[in-house]
């Protein structure tokens, strides 16, 4: 019995073997290997601009105090045993008026269907998730270039994804006359994702009047604009200047979509909290599209968590908490500014033969730099200072004490006016 047993667990245990022997390493993430890189680095002097997560100016991440005024508020409330579905409504009831407007239509006649999302990034999957159930044919159009993960996200979803223009990496400025044409020129009833303020990673945003034209055209075409806001209040400093373009679209009457984010501009990053709200033509659809939504989510993760989305809700349901936290925007919008303009004062002062006004005409928590992918690997290799592939700067990460130590590095890595460089930069314009 005994030399059965050994047997046939010997047999079962060499077929065990070969499960997972297909299995490849997976390519590191082109944000989180950057993270990734900056721990492995033991210098002193490194510095993490990767990932776009707000620091003060120590270089320390940040609880607002409107945060931790909410979570004294919420101590002790019941909402461990919760299955959230009640304060999740509340939260994204709160969630709506801050995008479309407290006195909107759509959110009085409650012409939405609004979830509790993961993050952004959960909304964003949601979405397409749904989009695949329900428009199996469809694909949609991303920005070129884009938050690199909008890619990954439609891909799992089996959405096929296609670029339009955004950014001209000559002039460093919006495309916005291909941008027009890539809208005009898509299928009738495409689905477009645009970013609606703090372009991730250009920091190029298009005026009101762009905006216009582009709600314009979107109508004239019947395409679906489904918006991911994952730094609403980084643009201008106000959120609700910040929600100005998804105002344009909902008065040209559209339906859209919109994936929310309170992981940076409320510092909440490690709670995923977000809200994914789609418009409906009346409450009834509204009804139909939150049950599938939550149908979708039930078998991905079941119930988000709540602690996250107390907090948010808590600040945002209180007229002096909601004050506190607009200020506190505004504060980090000033220091990134603040360092923007140092940046780029310290490369003038240091004569660069190039031309680095991008530095503060770009808005958000990134500075959509021009240095090569080889330079960037230069500034890892000899300066231990981290940043994407694409030459993407995390403003977040640039503080008072490194500032100089950055602007020199930079100054190094590009003076001797690489062609690349050169052609990039546009050098003596
Ligand atoms: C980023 O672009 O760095 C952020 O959106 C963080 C993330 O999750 O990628």
């Amino acid at each position: 019995m005994r030399r059965f047993v050994t047997s046939t667990v010997r047999r079962y245990s060499t077929r065990n073997f070969t499960w997972w022997d297909h299995v490849r390493p997976a390519p590191k993430d082109p944000i989180m290997g950057v993270t990734e890189a900056f721990n492995a680095d033991s210098s002193p002097n490194k510095i993490n601009l990767g990932v776009g997560a707000y620091r003060d100016d120590e270089g320390r991440p940040v609880v607002l105090q409107c945060v931790r005024e909410a979570g004294a508020r919420i101590v002790g409330s019941q909402f461990l045993e919760s299955n959230s579905a009640a304060v999740s409504s509340k939260m994204v009831e709160e969630c709506v008026k801050l995008v479309y407007g407290k006195d909107s239509d759509v959110v009085n006649e409650g012409r939405f269907a609004g979830v509790q999302a993961l993050s952004g990034t959960g909304a964003c999957r949601l979405f397409a998730e749904f989009q695949r159930r329900f428009h199996p044919e469809s694909r949609i159009y991303l920005p070129d270039p884009t938050w690199s993960n909008h890619h990954n996200i439609w891909r799992d979803a089996q959405v096929p994804s296609k670029k339009y223009h955004y950014y001209n990496f000559d002039s460093k400025s919006l495309n916005f006359s291909m941008l027009i044409d890539d809208v005009k020129n898509a299928p009738d009833g495409s689905f477009f994702l645009f970013h609606p303020c703090a372009h991730n990673p250009t920091g190029m945003d298009p005026t009101e009047e762009q905006w216009k034209e582009i709600s314009y055209q979107c109508k004239v075409k019947n395409h679906f604009p489904f918006f991911d806001m994952a730094y609403q209040g980084f643009a201008s400093g106000d959120p609700e200047k910040d929600a100005r373009a998804i105002r344009i679209f909902l008065e040209d009457e559209h339906l859209t979509g919109c994936a929310q984010s309170f992981a940076k501009n409320m510092g909440l990053y490690g709670h995923r909290v977000g809200c994914l709200s789609i418009l409906c033509t009346d409450s009834k659809q509204g009804a139909a599209v939150r049950g599938q939504l939550q149908q979708i989510a039930r078998a991905m993760y079941g119930s988000p968590p709540v602690h996250g989305v107390l907090l948010v809700s808590a600040i945002l349901s209180n007229p002096d908490m909601k004050s506190l936290w607009i200020e506190e925007v505004k504060m980090m919008v000033n220091r990134i500014q603040k360092m923007r303009m140092t940046l780029q004062e310290s490369l003038e002062n240091l004569d660069s033969p190039l031309n680095w006004e991008h530095i503060t005409n770009q808005v958000g928590l990134f500075f959509f730099s021009c240095l090569t992918p080889k330079e960037v690997e230069q500034l890892a290799r000899e300066f231990h200072i981290f940043m994407t592939h694409d030459g993407r700067i995390s403003m977040g990460g640039v503080t008072t004490g490194n500032v100089n130590y950055l602007a020199n590095a930079i100054h190094d890595v590009t003076r001797s006016g690489k062609e690349e460089t050169k052609i990039l930069c546009n050098v003596g314009v």
